[in-house]
């Protein structure tokens, strides 16, 4: 078991981040200080932890830089004393990266480069810290009908997303091996929840069943993902921090795989009973589009590995968890009309200054 003092979260004003940052605060019960480094890019809200800045101040910072930034993550990590970083922060999106490859090799890549070299100018030969990495099932390719990703199945990356996943996993592995950096690595599967940036699948698709707007989706729609709950991604996340052994990389996954086409099904199903619209007013809306390039068939994560080494267990079932997922968005309209008109740059200036 390790002894986190203090947290550099990269990233945390996205999706996956904000939720982890809440998750340390309100359910771990965190007691130093975790620093939130993001460079607000379209997929950046630091609004999503407006409650818990007021909450937490003390321990709670923001700052606005880029991972790519040498000297502002020098500074940063000797500034807040920081012993463990947990990088999130990524172009996140494959569509994105099809049609504009050039950011995730920045980003994801040699920001990952750079925030390795600064942690390493800065840390030294201490043995008392961590870099985890967080990373993506994407990076072993597409399967068949059958099979699933193991941690040593070999990478397969397909789309410019996944290969500049899979370049920063190596990177980081190599300074483990060449510099003796203390590193964990996650791959996980398909996450939802709420604060996911609505172009991802399943927001979008709550966002366009809310609006009657046309449900896309991508070629015969029977593309598998494994889906899991943020909650439990992040669980996973802070044991493999705390429990997970040096140098080793876990797979994490929902063991819960679905055609896309059932996830659209179900989630006009699901809309229906929420509204007393009928599911028919829904399903109508389903349109098949064009396929994505590329497009990975299937994915399925084995993550007997973290469950039998460091006893990692699930707590959110599918159904609940789509249903909660759904109401949020239902709920928070704001967020969302705010994420999609960039006006939340107007509260960073307001609360954070103008920049
Ligand atoms: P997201 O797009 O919602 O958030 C990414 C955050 O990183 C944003 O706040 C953005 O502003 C920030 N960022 C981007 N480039 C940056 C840079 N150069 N410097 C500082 N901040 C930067 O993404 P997410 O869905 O929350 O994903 C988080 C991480 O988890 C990513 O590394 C992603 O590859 C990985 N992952 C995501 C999923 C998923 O289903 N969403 C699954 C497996 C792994
Ligand atoms: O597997 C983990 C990965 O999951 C993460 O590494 C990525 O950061 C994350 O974005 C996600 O990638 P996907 O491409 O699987 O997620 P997305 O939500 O974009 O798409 C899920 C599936 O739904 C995929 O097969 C494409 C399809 N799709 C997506 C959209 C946005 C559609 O059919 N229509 C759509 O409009």
């Amino acid at each position: 078991m390790r002894t986190l003092k203090n947290i550099l979260v990269t990233g945390g004003a996205g999706f996956i981040g904000s939720n982890f940052i809440r998750y340390l605060f309100e359910r771990v019960g965190f007691p130093g200080a975790i620093v939130n480094v993001d460079k607000l890019t379209y997929a950046g809200n630091p609004e999503s932890l407006d409650d818990i800045r007021q909450s937490y101040g003390g321990q709670y910072h923001f700052e606005h830089a880029d991972i790519g930034d040498f000297e502002r993550m020098r500074d940063i990590l000797a500034r807040y004393d920081i012993d463990t970083v947990v990088n999130f922060a990524a172009e996140s999106h494959v569509d994105r990266s099809i049609f504009g490859p050039k950011d995730f090799v920045q980003s994801n890549i040699v920001g990952t480069f750079t925030l390795l070299e600064a942690v390493r100018a800065h840390w030294g030969k201490r043995r008392d810290t961590l870099f985890h990495h967080v990373s993506t099932d994407e990076v072993y390719g597409s399967l068949g009908e059958t099979g699933a990703f193991y941690e040593t199945t070999p990478y397969d990356p397909r789309s410019p997303y996944s290969a500049s996943k899979a370049a920063s996993d190596h990177l980081v592995m190599a300074y483990h091996h060449t510099y003796e950096l203390a590193v964990t690595i996650s791959n996980c599967s398909n996450n939802y929840g709420p604060y996911q940036f609505p172009e991802k699948l399943i927001p979008l698709m709550i966002m366009n069943l809310r609006e009657g707007k046309p449900l896309p989706v991508y070629g015969d729609g029977r593309q598998v993902r494994d889906w899991l709950h943020v909650d439990d991604h992040n669980s996973a996340v802070w044991l493999i921090m705390n429990r997970g052994a040096n140098g080793e990389t876990y797979n994490i996954g929902g063991e819960n795989e679905r055609e896309n086409i059932w996830i659209v099904h179900t989630l006009c199903e699901a809309m229906a009973r929420i509204t007393g619209n009928s599911v028919d007013s829904y399903k109508r809306l389903i349109t098949h589009v064009a396929d994505r390039p590329g497009h990975d068939r299937r994915y399925a994560i084995n993550c007997d590995k973290i469950k039998g080494a460091l006893g990692w267990t699930r707590a959110v079932a599918f159904d609940a968890g789509l249903e909660s997922t759904i109401r949020w968005y239902l709920a928070n309209d704001a967020w969302v009309n705010r994420v999609r008109s960039g006006e939340y740059r107007n509260w960073i200036e307001r609360n954070y200054g103008k920049r």
